[in-house]
């Protein structure tokens, strides 16, 4: 009855999942998986469980003569076998079934065909009994050992996403099924040889326990809500627990980890709550995210990062959860943070084991959606002095979102988003997850910056909140931003609406730079704008069509319209309009939350470099961090001369901002774009000046003794900086560090960590000692993915000449006090040598011709 019930709930409601067309083209379709199994982990390694399963499943088509699962690296017992019609067994007794273990397939053939539900309303019994080897480096469910109080201890635990379930139980393997699942599972009581396990965990709570005979006792869990079998999940150790509750709901966070170590997970713990109580003040109501508590497993073992469709049984590695003081580096602690908080994000969105089930019919939305929300909810966290009552703005991970989607999106293989538009999330492939996300958050950072942060986000919470347990669709979400915020329609010069705004970005491809002009002969100014497409490896961009919020800031007008938050947007045409300059600058993409690059005149560039060089700080620092990563970028794609883009930078030596530096950092690296004409001398050259750049920060950061974690981040960023341009004090420091600890064994600083181990790799030394701790591990795999790109750079671009340009002299032969105290020479020697008015009217006249 309660099956029948589920199927008419499948089948009749029209948005079911399963009622899409393609699904109804497989002709027998499960509604129920009842595992019943025996795990046996054994010290030797001869690990395996036995299982017996039964799927309930219902024929979709006439004439199913055979049924065909999804099995692998499974051991079938022999005449176990049975398909079940009320008491009859259909299987073929002479033939009952052929599993090819190759294809991952297991056939089972029928004495007669299966009656189409639709005409008999019958349901089958498909009943197999297996064994399952699990090794350490098994798919799908595996073995993993780990060592407490120096004995050695082992686990199972699955990771299923996004096709790995054949390899833990035969099912049919389509991402787009859901069935109930129920759970048994027997655990021997402690015996030799045996590990000892008391800690089973499933995708649904406990039900009842009772002990069998002597050997056994049985957990019986609940029926899982309906999930697909990468949502699936089998946990199997002697693990302890921490938990803790949310404030406002039942939501509960369970931690599971080795006993002895469950300390470390305090902080996770902690902050994992304050991420849940941050959702529900973000929500404006009280619902729980899920019914019964979220269980996070620490996995002994380098894994990355959890599975993207787990809703209360999420796995990750040990070192992306605990946080040891000797061991965690600051980069591996904002790893952690981000990661829960996307997680929980994720969960929030919409989850199996919510009261009333929300859907996204574009999965690539949702993952935008949470990518966004994490770096929201990170702000709010700020370092735990948690601000609830005040919206703080994302500045600082805004731009580094931003930053990651374009130094990827501008490629011409780089994908529309809309082009996912049904992908399931775990089907988006590898290497455009991130795009997917970043991309997607930095666009709703734009719009965010447009409609001003308030109504942006409460657009965004009332959606949410009036699609629970329905479908969310991006047509539906833009209906609904465009209602809610349709008074801002008026204050745009011709109305483009957030969705026709979001929709540009969304068909398109990669992002545009916007070329500045501005007319300085006529009274007002006439501003001239033309966008074209961003690419680092061709010259002459194409033209673009992006619909493009434009809000600027100038040096000299206090009366500017246009000046506190974008007030129209432009498309494919050249735009012009008046602003009176007064002979000051003009910035564009104020905030820096625009989704695009600008580039100016030369003599704008001129005044930009100018008044950085009298007085940074009279620019914004996130204006500030934009220009200084647009000049490299620009200048790598071969659209600003390295005059103009060293003019510009001439500053930095003064610049202490994270967020500055951590542009610049990110722009540095995109001179490496594969594609960009770069040769060794030039880069060598770039390095060079950038050292002379580094020192006053570096210095300033490595002589405080200040341990906040945005100060130790920053100082982590800058330093590994340093040692890649080479600059000599980092050098010798790290290096001396590294042979410290290889020497008397002192640990190294985690945040040094790995780039300790890439100037050890660098200078040959491939004996980075092998007892390393995964912490430790996973630095050393990074520092050897840095080089190996570093090397492969190198190897690719040509020796080339070092230029004699004048001003490159002038910058390569400054040593660092120098540049530090020589301001206004360098600044003199600037305006005479980058800004000759031939120049400028050469550009002036290409830009006229061009437009
Ligand atoms: C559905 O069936 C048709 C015809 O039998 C076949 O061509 C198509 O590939 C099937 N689609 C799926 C998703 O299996
Ligand atoms: C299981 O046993 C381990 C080791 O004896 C212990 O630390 C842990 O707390 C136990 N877990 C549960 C759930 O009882
Ligand atoms: C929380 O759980 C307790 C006990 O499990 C229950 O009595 C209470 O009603 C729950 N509260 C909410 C808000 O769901
Ligand atoms: C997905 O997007 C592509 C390109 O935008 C389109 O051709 C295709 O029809 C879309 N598919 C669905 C199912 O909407
Ligand atoms: C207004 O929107 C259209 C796109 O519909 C665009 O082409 C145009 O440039 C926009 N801006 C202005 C200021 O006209
Ligand atoms: C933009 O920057 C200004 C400072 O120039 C700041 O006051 C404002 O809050 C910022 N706006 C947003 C949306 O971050």
């Amino acid at each position: 009855m309660l099956l029948f019930a589920l199927f008419m709930i499948l089948f009749s409601s029209a948005s079911a999942y399963v009622l899409e067309e393609e699904c109804l083209n497989y002709t027998v379709y499960p509604v129920q998986y009842e595992l019943t199994l025996t795990p046996h982990i054994y010290k030797d390694g001869n690990s395996y469980y036995d299982c017996d399963i039964v799927i309930t499943v219902i024929a979709n088509g006439p004439n199913v003569n055979i049924i065909e699962l999804d099995a692998k690296d499974l051991e079938i017992k022999r005449d176990s076998v049975q398909v079940w019609d009320g008491s009859v067994n259909l299987v073929n007794e002479y033939r009952p079934y052929e599993f090819d273990n190759t294809r991952g397939k297991l056939f089972i053939y029928l004495r007669e065909p299966l009656q189409q539900y639709s005409v008999s309303r019958k349901q089958y019994f498909i009943k197999i009994s297996f064994i399952k080897r699990v090794g350490l480096d098994s798919d799908g469910i595996f073995l993993t050992e780990y060592d407490e109080y120096g004995r050695p201890q082992y686990l199972f635990t699955t990771r299923l996403s996004p096709n790995k379930a054949k390899y833990f139980f035969p099912c049919f393997e389509n991402p787009q099924f859901e069935a109930v699942f129920k759970f048994k599972v027997y655990v021997a009581t402690p015996q030799p040889n045996l590990q000892y396990c008391n800690t089973s965990l499933v995708i649904a709570e406990e039900q009842k326990r009772q002990s069998s005979s002597s050997s056994y006792t049985i957990i019986e869990y609940m029926p899982s809500p309906q999930v697909a079998l990468y949502q699936v999940g089998f946990h199997h150790s002697n693990f302890g627990s921490r938990q803790n509750t949310a404030r406002k709901t039942n939501d509960t966070l369970v931690i599971w980890a080795p006993g002895s170590s469950l300390k470390h997970y305090d902080f996770i713990l902690l902050y994992g709550e304050t991420i849940i109580n941050l959702l529900h003040e973000y929500a404006g109501v009280n619902r729980p995210l899920v019914n019964g508590p979220i269980n996070i497993v620490a996995v002994p073992k380098l894994i990355h990062g959890y599975e993207t469709g787990s809703w209360n049984l999420l796995t990750n590695s040990d070192t992306k959860l605990s946080y040891i003081n000797e061991f965690t580096s600051i980069k591996q602690m904002e790893q952690m943070k981000f990661e829960l908080a996307q997680q929980l994000s994720r969960i929030w969105l919409g989850n199996p084991g919510e009261v009333q089930r929300t859907r996204w019919k574009e999965e690539w939305f949702k993952e935008g959606v949470a990518g966004y929300l994490a770096y929201y909810l990170l702000t709010q966290y700020n370092d735990g002095t948690v601000s609830y009552n005040q919206r703080l703005p994302i500045d600082m991970y805004g731009l580094e979102m931003k930053h990651k989607a374009m130094a990827v999106d501008w490629a011409h293989s780089a994908p529309a988003l809309a082009s996912f538009n049904r992908t399931l999330a775990i089907e988006i492939p590898t290497r455009y997850k991130e795009l997917v996300t970043m991309k997607t958050a930095s666009l709703l950072w734009m719009v965010e910056n447009w409609l001003g942060p308030e109504k942006f986000h409460q657009a965004l919470v009332n959606y949410i909140n009036s699609r629970r347990g329905q479908y969310i669709s991006l047509i539906d979400f833009m209906a609904s931003l465009d209602q809610d915020t349709v008074e801002c329609f008026h204050q745009f010069f011709n109305g483009s609406t957030s969705s026709r705004v979001l929709n540009s970005w969304f068909h398109q491809s990669g992002y545009p730079v916007v070329n500045v002009l501005v007319l300085r002969d006529r009274t007002p100014n006439a501003v001239q704008l033309k966008q074209v497409k961003f690419s680092f490896i061709e010259k002459d961009g194409h033209d673009s069509n992006y619909l493009i919020p434009i809000s600027y800031i100038v040096q000299h007008n206090q009366n500017c319209y246009n000046c506190f938050q974008p007030r129209f947007t432009i498309g494919s045409q050249t735009y012009t309009f008046g602003e009176n300059l007064n002979g000051g600058w003009i910035i564009l993409n104020r905030n820096a939350s625009g989704y695009y690059r600008v580039n100016y005149d030369e003599d704008t560039w001129r005044l930009i470099a100018k008044a950085l060089q009298e007085d940074h700080t009279s620019i914004n620092e996130l204006n500030r961090a934009q220009i200084a990563n647009d000049v490299l970028a620009l200048y790598a794609a071969g659209s600003l001369r390295e005059d103009i883009a060293l003019g510009v930078l001439e500053y930095l030596n003064k610049e202490i901002s994270h967020v500055v530096w951590d542009a610049v950092i990110s722009g540095f690296h995109s001179l490496k774009t594969e594609g960009v004409k770069m040769t060794r001398a030039s880069y060598e050259e770039w390095k060079q000046f950038m050292r002379t750049k580094i020192s006053t920060i570096y210095k300033r950061l490595t002589v405080s003794p200040e341990q906040s974690s945005n100060i130790r981040l920053y100082r982590s960023a800058v330093v590994q900086f340093a040692c890649d341009v080479a600059y000599q004090p980092c050098l010798q420091q790290m290096t001396q560090h590294y042979r410290e600890h290889r020497n008397s064994n002192k640990r190294l600083n985690p945040d040094y960590r790995e780039t300790c181990y890439f100037l050890a790799l660098s200078s040959g030394k491939t004996d980075i000692s092998g007892n390393l701790n995964r912490f430790e591990l996973e630095d050393k795999m990074n520092a050897e993915h840095r080089l190996r790109l570093e090397n492969k750079f190198l190897y690719r671009i040509p020796k080339g000449e070092p230029k004699p340009l004048p001003y490159m002299k002038s910058t390569t032969t400054t040593t660092t006090e120098i540049a530090v105290t020589s301001t206004p020479h360098v600044a003199g020697k600037g305006t005479t040598a980058f800004v000759s008015l031939l120049t400028i009217l050469i550009a002036l006249f290409k830009l006229m011709i061009f437009t």
